[in-house]
C-alpha cells in the first residue's frame, strides 16, 4: 500500500504575500514529516467548488485568508464556538471525515503576549484596543474569554468600535479617539491593531505618556517587527510585545491536526521568518 502524502495548503485570494507556508514548511522539515503546504490562490466565484473537492485533492486541511474568512462557512459541516463567535475562520481540518472550521488568531494573541509579557493578566483588569475591524475582533474575544472586566474599543469609525460592544456584550467599551488619554490612564495594556504602523502606512501618532509605568504595549502590526509605536513604548521604559508570536502561535493548532505533531514556537522559526521579513521589507 501507497500511503498518502499529507497536505495542507492556504486558500486565499490572493496568496502570494502569505508567509504560512514558509512557517509550515519549516516545521514539516524540523519534524522530519513527509507532508507538504501549498499555496491555493481561489477566486471568491470558485470557493464552494474548491471546497466541494478539497477532499478529493487530496488536503487533510488548510489554513484559510483574505477574503475567505467569513464565506468559507457555508462550505463547512462544524465550527468551533470560537469560529462562531468570530463569524469567520482560519483553520480547517477533517474529523470523522466532517470538514471543521476553528479561528486560532484568539489563541495565537493570547499566546503571544503570555510568551512577551508573563502574568499580564493579573496585572491588568481592563484594556485598551485600538482598532475595530477583523483582527480587533480576535483580540477582543480573547481578552474578554481571559476575564478582562473592561476592553476599551477606540476606534477611528465609531461605530465599528460600538458594532463590536453590541456583539460582545457590555464589557466592552467603545469610545471615540479623543478619549484615549483618559482611557490609557487607567489600563495597563495597550493593543494596536488598526494597521497603523505597517509597512507603506502612516505611524500610529499617539502619547503614551498617560499610560501608567510597567504597563504593556502590543502592537499585532508585525511588518516591519519595530513598528513606531513598539519603539516610543520603549523609549518609555514600557515593555513592547511585537506582533510576530501572533502569526506564530495561531498556526500551532492546524499543523498539529494535520500532521499529528504539535509543533514548538522557536527561536529559529522565529528568524526564520524574521530574515523573510527583513528580505522583502529592507
Ligand atoms: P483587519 O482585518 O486587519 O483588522 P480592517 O478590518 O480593514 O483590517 O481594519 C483596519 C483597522 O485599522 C480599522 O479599525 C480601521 O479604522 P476604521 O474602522 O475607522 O476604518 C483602522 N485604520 C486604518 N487606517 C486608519 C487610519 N488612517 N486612521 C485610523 N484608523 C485606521
Amino acid at each position: 500500500m501507497t500511503l498518502q502524502l499529507r497536505k495542507a495548503c492556504i486558500i486565499g485570494y490572493p496568496v502570494k504575500h502569505s508567509r504560512s507556508p514558509l512557517l509550515h514548511g519549516h516545521w514539516l522539515h524540523e519534524y522530519g514529516l513527509d507532508g507538504a503546504y501549498e499555496r491555493a490562490e481561489v477566486a471568491p466565484e470558485d470557493l464552494a467548488s474548491f471546497m466541494a473537492g478539497f477532499a478529493g485533492k487530496g488536503y487533510v486541511g488548510g489554513n484559510v485568508t483574505v477574503p475567505h474568512k467569513e464565506s468559507i462557512m457555508a462550505c463547512l459541516d462544524a465550527v468551533t464556538e470560537t469560529a462562531q463567535a468570530m463569524g469567520a475562520v482560519n483553520t480547517l481540518w477533517f474529523e470523522g471525515g466532517r470538514l471543521c472550521g476553528d479561528n486560532t488568531d484568539v489563541v495565537g494573541f493570547l499566546a503571544n503576549l503570555d510568551e512577551g509579557a508573563p502574568g499580564w493578566d493579573a496585572r491588568t483588569r481592563t484594556v485598551v484596543v485600538l482598532g475595530a475591524g477583523g483582527a480587533a475582533k480576535a483580540v477582543v474575544y480573547g481578552l474578554l474569554q481571559r476575564g478582562m472586566e473592561r476592553v476599551a474599543v477606540v476606534n477611528r469609525s465609531f461605530e465599528r468600535a460600538d458594532a463590536l460592544r453590541e456583539r460582545f456584550g457590555s464589557r466592552v467599551l467603545a469610545a471615540p479617539w479623543e478619549a484615549l488619554p483618559a482611557l490609557l490612564g487607567e489600563t495597563k495594556l495597550l493593543v494596536n491593531t488598526t494597521s497603523l504602523g505597517m509597512s507603506g502606512q502612516p505611524p500610529l501618532a499617539i502619547d503614551l505618556e498617560p499610560l501608567p509605568s510597567g504597563a504593556v504595549v502590543n502592537d499585532i502590526v508585525y511588518v516591519p517587527l519595530e513598528t513606531p509605536l513598539l519603539t516610543a513604548a520603549r523609549a518609555r521604559g514600557l515593555l513592547a510585545v511585537d506582533g510576530l508570536g501572533m502569526l506564530l502561535h495561531q498556526a500551532v493548532p492546524g499543523f498539529e491536526r494535520w500532521f499529528g505533531v504539535r509543533p514548538q514556537v522557536s527561536a529559529a522559526l522565529r528568524a526564520h521568518i524574521v530574515a523573510d521579513i527583513v528580505r522583502t521589507n529592507p
